[in-house]
């Protein structure tokens, strides 16, 4: 019987602790999030970032910005976010229109109010080994989804189907210092189906159909980060997950995995950057 990895169930009871844990809060953590574009995925993740920070009592602010705004606008008002003591956290949703080099907007964030861990501090602290101020959203999530349903890393072989900053690379750090082997794959992989099935944990992360039953052995676990629409216009993943969730132990459904314990993430390093700021201000 393959066990559904029910990323709602643990957001719940996540987001349920924290919101008792904030209530003993001085004050509201306030997390800004800026918006470029009217992109509808994006739109709707903040929307839900939103809707689920204002749920459990974390203040938060989105601004948005037309498609045309300057790389200068956003790098002054990220600067004025990072002199604001009264803001705890800034997030740039990704992806940002072509004219923005979105490195130096994500340079420009102080590491210390950085809630996406994305900053070269941050990500430098957890390249190192030691311990940045908040880890990745999604890497951080799936983390905690394993550890929910007592998936241990040490000595397993993972591969992790995409490189990106969001999730491939910083997850591929985290699971090293949990004790895996692990492989990252990507667009110009050769035989990505003869390296899927010598694992025994898949992540993939790529945003098409690309992991089938025929590329992986029997039993692994299969993390699905992948999220978009099909050609009928039906929610989907990376993973075939009727014909996977045959011989998979475990296996994360989408929408209802990966997706719900981004956001769950997001709120716990909200909070954790507010305490972080007090512990700094007191020191
Ligand atoms: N776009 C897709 N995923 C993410 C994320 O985790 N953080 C940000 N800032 N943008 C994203």
């Amino acid at each position: 019987m393959t066990i559904i990895l029910d990323g709602k169930k643990l957001r719940d009871k996540i987001l349920a602790d924290l919101k008792i844990r904030l209530s003993n809060f001085e004050k509201k953590p306030t997390l800004v999030v800026i918006l470029v574009g009217d992109n509808p995925a994006s739109k709707i993740y903040v929307n839900n970032k939103k809707k689920t920070a204002e749920n459990i009592g974390i203040n938060s602010i989105i601004l948005n910005y037309p498609e045309n705004v300057s790389e200068y606008e956003l790098l002054s008002k990220i600067n004025e976010l990072n002199q604001d003591s009264d803001v705890n956290a800034i997030l740039v949703q990704l992806p940002l229109p072509k004219h923005i080099n979105k490195d130096n907007i994500i340079n420009s964030i102080d590491p210390i109010k950085d809630v996406d861990g994305f900053t070269p501090t941050n990500l430098g602290l957890l390249f190192s080994g030691q311990t940045p101020n908040v880890y990745p959203c999604t890497p951080k999530g799936i983390l905690l989804l394993l550890d929910e349903y007592n998936i241990e890393l040490d000595g397993k072989h993972v591969v992790i189907v995409g490189r990106s900053n969001i999730v491939g690379k910083p997850l591929s750090q985290m699971m090293l210092q949990k004790n895996a082997t692990i492989t990252v794959c990507h667009s110009h992989t050769k035989n990505l189906a003869q390296i899927t099935k010598t694992a025994d944990v898949v992540v993939s992360a790529v945003g098409e159909k690309i992991i089938e039953e025929n590329m992986l052995k029997s039993n692994c676990v299969v993390i699905d980060v992948g999220i978009f629409k099909d050609d009928n216009g039906k929610t989907r993943g990376d993973v075939d997950f009727e014909g996977v969730s045959k011989i998979a132990s475990h296996i994360t459904p989408v929408p209802g995995g990966v997706g719900p314990m981004t956001i769950t993430s997001l709120m716990l390093n909200t909070a954790e950057l507010y305490s972080a700021q007090l512990n700094r201000f007191i020191k």
